[in-house]
Protein backbone atom coordinates (compact mmCIF):
# COMPACT_ATOMS: atom_id res chain seq x y z
CA UNK A 1 0.00 0.00 0.00
CA UNK A 2 1.39 3.94 -0.60
CA UNK A 3 1.85 5.46 2.35
CA UNK A 4 2.23 8.94 0.55
CA UNK A 5 -1.14 11.01 1.59
CA UNK A 6 -2.49 13.31 -1.11
CA UNK A 7 -4.79 16.33 -0.16
CA UNK A 8 -8.43 15.28 -0.77
CA UNK A 9 -11.11 17.78 0.14
CA UNK A 10 -13.60 16.54 2.35
CA UNK A 11 -17.24 17.54 2.36
CA UNK A 12 -18.96 15.50 4.96
CA UNK A 13 -22.49 14.90 4.93
CA UNK A 14 -25.08 16.48 7.61
CA UNK A 15 -27.32 13.70 7.10
CA UNK A 16 -26.45 10.05 7.33
CA UNK A 17 -28.67 7.86 5.74
CA UNK A 18 -26.86 4.86 8.27
CA UNK A 19 -29.94 4.83 11.09
CA UNK A 20 -32.37 4.51 8.54
CA UNK A 21 -30.83 1.36 6.49
CA UNK A 22 -31.77 -1.96 6.79
CA UNK A 23 -28.69 -3.92 7.16
CA UNK A 24 -31.14 -7.35 7.00
CA UNK A 25 -31.18 -9.41 3.86
CA UNK A 26 -28.64 -7.12 1.97
CA UNK A 27 -29.54 -7.51 -1.79
CA UNK A 28 -26.70 -6.86 -4.05
CA UNK A 29 -26.07 -2.76 -5.06
CA UNK A 30 -29.28 -1.27 -4.13
CA UNK A 31 -27.94 0.55 -0.98
CA UNK A 32 -25.05 3.14 -1.53
CA UNK A 33 -23.33 4.62 1.08
CA UNK A 34 -22.98 8.27 2.40
CA UNK A 35 -19.88 9.36 0.70
CA UNK A 36 -18.50 9.35 -2.50
CA UNK A 37 -14.73 9.98 -3.73
CA UNK A 38 -14.34 11.90 -7.19
CA UNK A 39 -11.22 13.28 -9.00
CA UNK A 40 -11.41 15.00 -12.42
CA UNK A 41 -9.08 14.77 -15.34
CA UNK A 42 -8.41 18.13 -16.76
CA UNK A 43 -5.21 19.37 -18.99
CA UNK A 44 -3.40 16.21 -18.81
CA UNK A 45 -3.39 15.40 -14.87
CA UNK A 46 -5.60 14.31 -12.16
CA UNK A 47 -6.91 17.10 -10.30
CA UNK A 48 -9.84 18.07 -7.73
CA UNK A 49 -9.64 15.18 -5.68
CA UNK A 50 -12.75 15.27 -3.45
CA UNK A 51 -15.24 13.42 -1.22
CA UNK A 52 -18.18 14.64 -1.37
CA UNK A 53 -22.15 13.11 -0.17
CA UNK A 54 -23.69 10.57 -2.80
CA UNK A 55 -25.79 12.04 -4.43
CA UNK A 56 -26.61 12.92 -8.19
CA UNK A 57 -23.98 14.98 -10.48
CA UNK A 58 -24.99 17.41 -13.70
CA UNK A 59 -24.30 15.67 -16.46
CA UNK A 60 -24.70 17.53 -19.59
CA UNK A 61 -26.84 15.16 -22.24
CA UNK A 62 -23.85 15.64 -24.89
CA UNK A 63 -21.81 13.89 -22.74
CA UNK A 64 -19.81 11.37 -24.68
CA UNK A 65 -19.90 8.49 -22.20
CA UNK A 66 -23.51 8.79 -22.72
CA UNK A 67 -23.45 8.19 -25.93
CA UNK A 68 -20.01 6.35 -26.93
CA UNK A 69 -19.56 3.82 -23.66
CA UNK A 70 -16.05 5.16 -23.08
CA UNK A 71 -16.24 4.37 -19.50
CA UNK A 72 -14.45 1.23 -17.47
CA UNK A 73 -14.78 0.29 -13.85
CA UNK A 74 -13.68 -2.48 -10.91
CA UNK A 75 -15.36 -4.34 -8.27
CA UNK A 76 -13.66 -5.06 -4.58
CA UNK A 77 -14.83 -5.69 -1.01
CA UNK A 78 -13.98 -4.20 2.59
CA UNK A 79 -14.49 -6.71 5.10
CA UNK A 80 -14.50 -6.11 9.44
CA UNK A 81 -12.40 -8.53 10.86
CA UNK A 82 -13.10 -9.42 14.65
CA UNK A 83 -10.98 -6.70 16.14
CA UNK A 84 -13.14 -4.00 13.59
CA UNK A 85 -10.17 -3.60 11.64
CA UNK A 86 -11.14 -2.63 7.82
CA UNK A 87 -9.36 -5.38 5.47
CA UNK A 88 -9.46 -4.81 1.76
CA UNK A 89 -8.58 -7.47 -0.52
CA UNK A 90 -6.28 -7.66 -3.45
CA UNK A 91 -6.86 -3.78 -3.80
CA UNK A 92 -3.61 -3.54 -5.45
CA UNK A 93 -4.87 -6.27 -8.57
CA UNK A 94 -7.96 -3.95 -8.74
CA UNK A 95 -6.04 -0.88 -9.54
CA UNK A 96 -3.89 -2.72 -11.70
CA UNK A 97 -6.75 -4.31 -13.56
CA UNK A 98 -8.70 -0.89 -14.33
CA UNK A 99 -5.49 0.51 -15.65
CA UNK A 100 -5.25 -2.23 -18.08
CA UNK A 101 -9.08 -1.82 -18.35
CA UNK A 102 -8.41 1.79 -19.03
CA UNK A 103 -5.64 1.61 -21.94
CA UNK A 104 -7.63 -0.58 -23.84
CA UNK A 105 -10.51 1.79 -23.60
CA UNK A 106 -7.86 5.04 -24.40
CA UNK A 107 -9.23 6.52 -20.94
CA UNK A 108 -6.11 8.18 -18.67
CA UNK A 109 -4.74 5.64 -16.26
CA UNK A 110 -5.19 6.54 -12.72
CA UNK A 111 -2.02 6.68 -10.36
CA UNK A 112 -1.88 4.04 -7.60
CA UNK A 113 -1.59 7.07 -4.86
CA UNK A 114 -5.29 8.17 -6.01
CA UNK A 115 -6.61 5.37 -5.94
CA UNK A 116 -5.50 3.56 -3.07
CA UNK A 117 -5.63 6.80 -0.93
CA UNK A 118 -9.10 7.80 -2.26
CA UNK A 119 -10.26 4.38 -1.39
CA UNK A 120 -8.55 4.34 1.63
CA UNK A 121 -9.75 7.82 3.21
CA UNK A 122 -13.50 6.86 1.83
CA UNK A 123 -13.45 3.67 3.85
CA UNK A 124 -12.28 5.18 6.46
CA UNK A 125 -15.40 7.91 6.81
CA UNK A 126 -18.02 5.30 5.48
CA UNK A 127 -16.43 2.72 7.89
CA UNK A 128 -19.76 2.06 9.75
CA UNK A 129 -21.12 1.39 6.24
CA UNK A 130 -19.21 -2.78 6.52
CA UNK A 131 -21.82 -4.80 7.50
CA UNK A 132 -21.54 -6.79 10.39
CA UNK A 133 -23.89 -9.78 9.38
CA UNK A 134 -22.39 -13.04 8.56
CA UNK A 135 -20.98 -13.45 4.58
CA UNK A 136 -21.98 -9.52 4.21
CA UNK A 137 -18.83 -6.85 2.91
CA UNK A 138 -18.64 -3.60 1.87
CA UNK A 139 -18.55 -3.53 -2.30
CA UNK A 140 -15.93 -0.85 -3.87
CA UNK A 141 -17.14 0.06 -7.28
CA UNK A 142 -14.50 2.51 -8.69
CA UNK A 143 -14.99 3.41 -11.96
CA UNK A 144 -13.57 6.08 -15.10
CA UNK A 145 -15.66 7.55 -17.29
CA UNK A 146 -15.79 10.17 -20.45
CA UNK A 147 -16.49 13.90 -19.22
CA UNK A 148 -16.06 15.82 -22.86
CA UNK A 149 -19.56 17.47 -23.77
CA UNK A 150 -18.72 16.69 -27.89
CA UNK A 151 -20.80 14.52 -30.23
CA UNK A 152 -17.98 13.73 -32.38
CA UNK A 153 -16.33 10.85 -31.98
CA UNK A 154 -12.61 10.80 -30.45
CA UNK A 155 -11.08 10.10 -27.09
CA UNK A 156 -11.87 12.76 -24.74
CA UNK A 157 -10.14 15.13 -22.77
CA UNK A 158 -11.52 15.46 -19.76
CA UNK A 159 -12.61 12.22 -17.67
CA UNK A 160 -14.08 11.33 -13.83
CA UNK A 161 -12.82 9.22 -11.33
CA UNK A 162 -15.25 8.10 -8.91
CA UNK A 163 -15.29 5.29 -6.19
CA UNK A 164 -19.04 4.41 -4.60
CA UNK A 165 -19.39 1.96 -1.74
CA UNK A 166 -22.50 0.02 -0.98
CA UNK A 167 -23.16 -2.65 1.31
CA UNK A 168 -24.16 -5.87 0.16
CA UNK A 169 -24.80 -9.84 0.51
CA UNK A 170 -24.29 -12.25 -2.17
CA UNK A 171 -24.80 -11.44 -5.65
CA UNK A 172 -26.18 -15.07 -6.15
CA UNK A 173 -28.26 -16.27 -3.39
CA UNK A 174 -28.59 -19.54 -4.73
CA UNK A 175 -27.33 -22.19 -6.83
CA UNK A 176 -27.95 -20.77 -10.76
CA UNK A 177 -28.86 -22.22 -13.49
CA UNK A 178 -27.00 -20.97 -16.32
CA UNK A 179 -27.57 -21.59 -20.24
CA UNK A 180 -24.83 -21.97 -22.70
CA UNK A 181 -25.22 -19.20 -25.50
CA UNK A 182 -24.19 -20.28 -28.75
CA UNK A 183 -25.81 -17.49 -31.01
CA UNK A 184 -24.47 -14.15 -29.85
CA UNK A 185 -21.00 -13.35 -28.85
CA UNK A 186 -19.92 -11.34 -25.50
CA UNK A 187 -16.33 -11.07 -27.28
CA UNK A 188 -13.89 -11.49 -29.64
CA UNK A 189 -10.28 -12.08 -29.96
CA UNK A 190 -8.83 -8.16 -30.64
CA UNK A 191 -11.87 -6.74 -28.91
CA UNK A 192 -12.58 -5.55 -25.37
CA UNK A 193 -13.91 -8.90 -23.56
CA UNK A 194 -10.52 -8.55 -20.87
CA UNK A 195 -11.42 -4.90 -20.26
CA UNK A 196 -14.05 -4.31 -17.47
CA UNK A 197 -15.50 -1.81 -20.02
CA UNK A 198 -19.17 -0.59 -19.31
CA UNK A 199 -19.70 -1.31 -23.47
CA UNK A 200 -19.55 -5.89 -22.48
CA UNK A 201 -22.01 -5.50 -19.97
CA UNK A 202 -25.07 -3.95 -21.86
CA UNK A 203 -23.99 -6.45 -25.18
CA UNK A 204 -24.77 -8.83 -22.78
CA UNK A 205 -27.93 -7.73 -21.65
CA UNK A 206 -30.20 -8.82 -24.55
CA UNK A 207 -28.76 -12.40 -24.74
CA UNK A 208 -29.29 -12.51 -20.80
CA UNK A 209 -32.88 -11.14 -20.94
CA UNK A 210 -33.60 -13.88 -23.34
CA UNK A 211 -32.52 -16.60 -20.80
CA UNK A 212 -34.12 -15.39 -17.88
CA UNK A 213 -37.13 -15.11 -19.52
CA UNK A 214 -36.52 -18.69 -20.50
CA UNK A 215 -35.73 -19.09 -16.45
CA UNK A 216 -32.14 -19.54 -16.27
CA UNK A 217 -30.27 -17.40 -14.34
CA UNK A 218 -27.34 -16.35 -16.75
CA UNK A 219 -25.05 -17.32 -20.03
CA UNK A 220 -22.12 -19.55 -20.15
CA UNK A 221 -20.51 -17.56 -23.30
CA UNK A 222 -18.88 -19.84 -25.71
CA UNK A 223 -15.86 -17.90 -27.77
CA UNK A 224 -17.79 -15.62 -30.28
CA UNK A 225 -15.90 -18.17 -33.44
CA UNK A 226 -16.81 -21.32 -33.31
CA UNK A 227 -19.46 -20.97 -30.25
CA UNK A 228 -17.68 -24.90 -29.41
CA UNK A 229 -15.71 -23.63 -26.45
CA UNK A 230 -17.21 -22.12 -23.23
CA UNK A 231 -15.40 -18.83 -21.60
CA UNK A 232 -16.67 -17.10 -19.00
CA UNK A 233 -20.00 -16.45 -17.63
CA UNK A 234 -20.16 -12.10 -17.78
CA UNK A 235 -21.17 -11.53 -13.70
CA UNK A 236 -18.27 -14.40 -13.16
CA UNK A 237 -15.74 -16.55 -14.59
CA UNK A 238 -16.17 -20.54 -14.41
CA UNK A 239 -14.67 -23.31 -13.29
CA UNK A 240 -15.32 -27.06 -13.51
CA UNK A 241 -14.58 -30.41 -11.65
CA UNK A 242 -14.75 -33.13 -13.87
CA UNK A 243 -12.85 -36.31 -12.84
CA UNK A 244 -11.26 -34.83 -9.78
CA UNK A 245 -9.48 -32.10 -12.29
CA UNK A 246 -9.91 -28.14 -12.03
CA UNK A 247 -10.65 -27.09 -15.51
CA UNK A 248 -11.12 -23.44 -16.84
CA UNK A 249 -10.82 -21.17 -19.81
CA UNK A 250 -7.12 -19.46 -20.15
CA UNK A 251 -7.18 -15.54 -20.37
CA UNK A 252 -4.22 -15.48 -23.19
CA UNK A 253 -7.25 -14.92 -25.92
CA UNK A 254 -8.08 -11.39 -24.27
CA UNK A 255 -11.59 -12.18 -24.24
CA UNK A 256 -12.12 -13.15 -21.05
CA UNK A 257 -11.87 -11.12 -17.39
CA UNK A 258 -8.78 -11.65 -16.31
CA UNK A 259 -10.87 -12.13 -12.68
CA UNK A 260 -9.52 -11.98 -9.33
CA UNK A 261 -11.30 -14.41 -7.82
CA UNK A 262 -10.18 -16.60 -10.57
CA UNK A 263 -6.52 -16.04 -10.29
CA UNK A 264 -7.39 -16.75 -6.11
CA UNK A 265 -9.02 -19.69 -6.68
CA UNK A 266 -6.54 -21.32 -8.78
CA UNK A 267 -3.54 -20.33 -6.64
CA UNK A 268 -5.46 -22.17 -3.51
CA UNK A 269 -5.97 -24.76 -5.75
CA UNK A 270 -2.98 -25.67 -6.33
CA UNK A 271 -1.87 -25.26 -2.59
CA UNK A 272 -4.31 -27.91 -2.14
CA UNK A 273 -3.03 -30.11 -4.54
CA UNK A 274 -6.12 -30.26 -6.59
CA UNK A 275 -4.86 -30.66 -10.35
CA UNK A 276 -5.69 -27.58 -12.67
CA UNK A 277 -6.20 -27.18 -16.09
CA UNK A 278 -6.34 -23.74 -17.41
CA UNK A 279 -7.95 -25.07 -21.02
CA UNK A 280 -10.59 -24.10 -23.01
CA UNK A 281 -13.51 -26.85 -22.46
CA UNK A 282 -15.45 -27.87 -25.42
CA UNK A 283 -19.28 -27.94 -24.91
CA UNK A 284 -19.33 -31.36 -26.40
CA UNK A 285 -16.73 -32.61 -23.38
CA UNK A 286 -19.06 -30.70 -20.87
CA UNK A 287 -21.93 -32.39 -22.24
CA UNK A 288 -20.06 -35.40 -22.11
CA UNK A 289 -19.56 -35.23 -18.74
CA UNK A 290 -22.25 -34.07 -17.44
CA UNK A 291 -24.48 -37.20 -19.34
CA UNK A 292 -21.30 -40.00 -17.83
CA UNK A 293 -21.47 -38.19 -14.79
CA UNK A 294 -17.91 -37.18 -14.98
CA UNK A 295 -18.46 -33.27 -13.68
CA UNK A 296 -18.47 -33.52 -10.14
CA UNK A 297 -18.71 -29.47 -9.99
CA UNK A 298 -19.20 -26.57 -11.97
CA UNK A 299 -19.23 -22.74 -10.12
CA UNK A 300 -18.31 -19.40 -11.23
CA UNK A 301 -15.93 -17.08 -9.31
CA UNK A 302 -15.79 -13.40 -9.08
CA UNK A 303 -15.74 -10.58 -6.56
CA UNK A 304 -20.03 -9.91 -6.38
CA UNK A 305 -20.39 -13.68 -6.96
CA UNK A 306 -17.66 -15.30 -4.48
CA UNK A 307 -17.63 -18.63 -5.09
CA UNK A 308 -21.52 -19.04 -6.87
CA UNK A 309 -22.90 -23.04 -7.60
CA UNK A 310 -24.15 -23.82 -10.46
CA UNK A 311 -27.10 -26.26 -9.97
CA UNK A 312 -28.34 -26.66 -13.53
CA UNK A 313 -26.42 -25.99 -16.99
CA UNK A 314 -28.69 -25.86 -20.42
CA UNK A 315 -26.80 -27.17 -23.68
CA UNK A 316 -28.31 -26.80 -27.18
CA UNK A 317 -31.78 -26.59 -25.17
CA UNK A 318 -31.17 -29.60 -22.97
CA UNK A 319 -31.29 -28.96 -19.33
CA UNK A 320 -29.16 -31.25 -17.10
CA UNK A 321 -28.68 -30.98 -13.63
CA UNK A 322 -25.32 -31.47 -11.79
CA UNK A 323 -24.85 -33.39 -8.77
CA UNK A 324 -25.46 -32.82 -5.22
CA UNK A 325 -22.05 -31.19 -3.51
CA UNK A 326 -20.51 -33.72 -2.05
CA UNK A 327 -19.24 -33.76 1.31
CA UNK A 328 -15.93 -32.00 0.75
CA UNK A 329 -16.56 -30.44 -2.23
CA UNK A 330 -13.52 -28.26 -3.68
CA UNK A 331 -16.09 -25.53 -4.34
CA UNK A 332 -17.04 -25.58 -0.76
CA UNK A 333 -13.72 -25.72 0.68
CA UNK A 334 -11.99 -23.30 -1.54
CA UNK A 335 -14.97 -20.54 -0.97
CA UNK A 336 -14.13 -21.25 3.37
CA UNK A 337 -10.80 -20.83 2.89
CA UNK A 338 -11.20 -17.60 0.75
CA UNK A 339 -13.71 -16.33 3.33
CA UNK A 340 -11.58 -17.15 6.39
CA UNK A 341 -8.54 -15.11 4.50
CA UNK A 342 -10.96 -12.04 3.82
CA UNK A 343 -12.73 -11.92 6.91
CA UNK A 344 -9.17 -12.04 8.64
CA UNK A 345 -9.84 -15.46 10.50
CA UNK A 346 -6.88 -17.04 9.44
CA UNK A 347 -3.75 -15.85 8.66
CA UNK A 348 -3.26 -14.69 4.97
CA UNK A 349 -0.20 -16.31 3.73
CA UNK A 350 -0.53 -14.59 0.22
CA UNK A 351 0.27 -10.67 0.81
CA UNK A 352 -3.84 -10.60 -0.34
CA UNK A 353 -5.42 -8.17 2.25
CA UNK A 354 -4.93 -4.78 2.75
CA UNK A 355 -5.49 -3.50 6.37
CA UNK A 356 -6.54 -0.08 6.48
C1 LIG B 1 -17.91 -7.82 -9.82
O1 LIG B 1 -17.91 -9.01 -9.49
O2 LIG B 1 -17.31 -6.96 -9.14
C2 LIG B 1 -18.58 -7.35 -11.01
O3 LIG B 1 -18.27 -6.29 -11.46
C3 LIG B 1 -19.67 -8.15 -11.63
C4 LIG B 1 -20.90 -7.34 -11.78
C5 LIG B 1 -21.87 -8.13 -12.56
C6 LIG B 1 -21.50 -6.94 -10.47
Amino acid sequence: MMNKTIPIRIDKTKQSRLETTNFDNLAFGQIISDHMFVAEYKDGEWQELRIEPYGPMQINPANATLHYGQSVFEGLKAYRNEKGEILVFRGDANQRRLNESARRMCIPEVPEEIFMEGMRKLLEIDKDWIPRQPGCSLYIRPFVFAADDYLGIRPSNNYKFMILTSPVGNYYSKPVAVKVETQYARAVEGGTGAAKAAGNYAGSLFPARKAQNEGYDQLLWTDGKTHQYIEESGTMNVMFVIDGKLITAPTSTGTILKGITRDSVLILAREMNMPVEERFLAVGELEEALISGKLEEAFGTGTAATVAFIRLINIHGKDYVLPEKADGAFSTRVLTQLDDIKYGRIKDEYGWIMKF
